[in-house]
């Protein structure tokens, strides 16, 4: 088993849960928690159908019949690790009973409502969430077997490094894709797995051929922008829907980790939600499903990248476009605690666009007061002087590593 960046920690009375899309390891990661000492943890995956119809109310027969199997346990720590929780009904108050009774808990869920208001009211206080997405460019490379260090950043490794950024653009980042040779096949099989599993049944949706044409939509859509109207118009005609019924399927989609919608930085919160948003996939590796574009599949993986920062490292961080949807602006900008701390360009080649992508981030820049700039492309370094701000041009695979 690989190591993943995301450390999630085990608090006594509190729960952890690590949450996120289908296949993205967070079984493999609920496994990593359990130590020497097996018989103290005990794994349940409420996925596999045996388990089907336990709830959280059955939980202290649970504790009875492991303590009847391992009764000199009674004074040691146990761990329950519990996964895809979000099958067993009335869970919450099955795990609040195992932490009042002072075990340890950590439980995994491919839904991002898992710990929301309206789920998780008996647990309000009680839980940590860590949110676990498919394998950043460091840990693609060590899946890959290729350990590199700041020292190889001027050695021959870099041109292995570089062909292997475009595998990691092409076909993504799952575990497995990384691992395996048969790479669309299994894409192919998780697509539909999201659509039939984590849409269709969790959310009870009837019209199958309206999720079909929607998610097909989000994917030639990826690093693009929409909005829930213009998707609304593209499918009223053919299906007759409702604006409300668009918006709730999309909701789902973004429920289950399939798509993120980054929205626009405004002074107001009304006016960001009024405002088109950007489509990311969770996996570029989706997206070869529609038509492929290596510009956006670079700008899709650097999203992805800055969503781990704040989930991985630093939930204060924030990120954002910058910008109308008509004229290019600032393709990420991000924020700490609410201040603009790094302005962020993605393109291909600074060549054709120079002056448009420099005048942008650095006229961003004087309005935030922000100099940390990036233009980040697929293979110039260098550094810009413009009107004393600095910017760094960097390539993405470096930009990934983060040196
Ligand atoms: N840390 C790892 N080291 C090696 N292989 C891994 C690791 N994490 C995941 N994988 C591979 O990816 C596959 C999917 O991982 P895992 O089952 O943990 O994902 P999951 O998020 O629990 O998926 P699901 O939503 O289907 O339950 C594993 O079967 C394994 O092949
Ligand atoms: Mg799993």
């Amino acid at each position: 088993m690989k190591g993943r960046e995301l450390k999630p920690r085990l608090y006594p009375g509190k729960a952890s849960a690590i949450i996120g899309p289908r296949r993205s390891g967070k079984t493999y990661l609920l496994y990593s928690i359990i130590g020497a000492d097996r018989e103290r943890y005990v794994y349940l995956n409420f996925e596999n159908p045996l388990l089907f119809g336990i709830t959280g109310r059955d939980f202290p027969q649970i504790v009875d019949s492991y303590f009847d199997l391992y009764p000199e346990n009674i004074k040691s720590e146990i761990f329950f690790l519990l996964d895809e929780i979000q099958n067993v009904l009335d869970w919450e108050i099955g795990v609040r009973y195992l932490l009042d009774e002072g075990f340890k808990v950590s439980v995994t869920g491919s839904s991002s409502k898992l710990l929301s208001r309206e789920v998780a009211t008996q647990l309000r206080g009680r839980a940590v969430s860590y949110i676990l997405l498919p394998l950043s460019f460091r840990e693609f490379l060590e899946f890959k077997g290729v350990k590199f260090s700041k020292s190889d950043l001027y050695g021959r490794k870099i041109h292995k490094v570089k062909k292997l950024l475009l595998e990691y653009l092409r076909f993504g980042a799952f575990p497995e894709v990384a691992l395996l040779d048969d790479r669309v096949r299994i894409l192919e099989e998780y697509l539909s797995v999201m659509i039939t599993k984590d849409i269709i049944e969790r959310h009870g949706i009837r019209n199958v051929a309206l999720v079909e044409s929607i998610v097909k939509l989000l994917l030639a859509s990826y690093s693009k922008y929409t909005s829930y109207s213009s998707i609304h118009r593209f499918l009223r005609s053919e299906f007759g829907v409702s604006k409300t019924t668009v918006f709730e399927y999309l909701k789902a989609l973004e429920d289950s980790f399939f798509v993120f919608f980054l929205p626009r930085y405004t002074r107001s919160e009304k006016e960001s939600q009024r405002a088109p948003k950007k489509v990311y996939l969770v996996d570029t590796g989706l997206a070869l499903f529609s038509r492929k574009d290596t510009a956006r599949d670079m700008e899709n993986v650097v999203f992805l990248e800055l969503l781990r920062r704040k989930h991985y490292q630093n939930p204060l961080l924030n990120v954002y476009y910058y910008g109308g949807s008509g004229e290019k602006e600032v393709d990420f900008l991000v924020t700490k605690s609410g201040r603009v701390t790094e302005l962020i360009q993605v393109t291909q080649t600074l060549s054709e666009s120079f002056e448009r992508e420099v005048n942008a981030i650095v006229k961003a820049g004087k309005t935030f007061r922000c100099r940390n700039l990036t233009i980040v492309t697929l293979e110039e370094e260098d550094t810009i002087n413009r009107d004393g701000f600095r910017i760094k041009v960097v390539p993405l695979w470096k930009f990934l590593l983060n040196f």
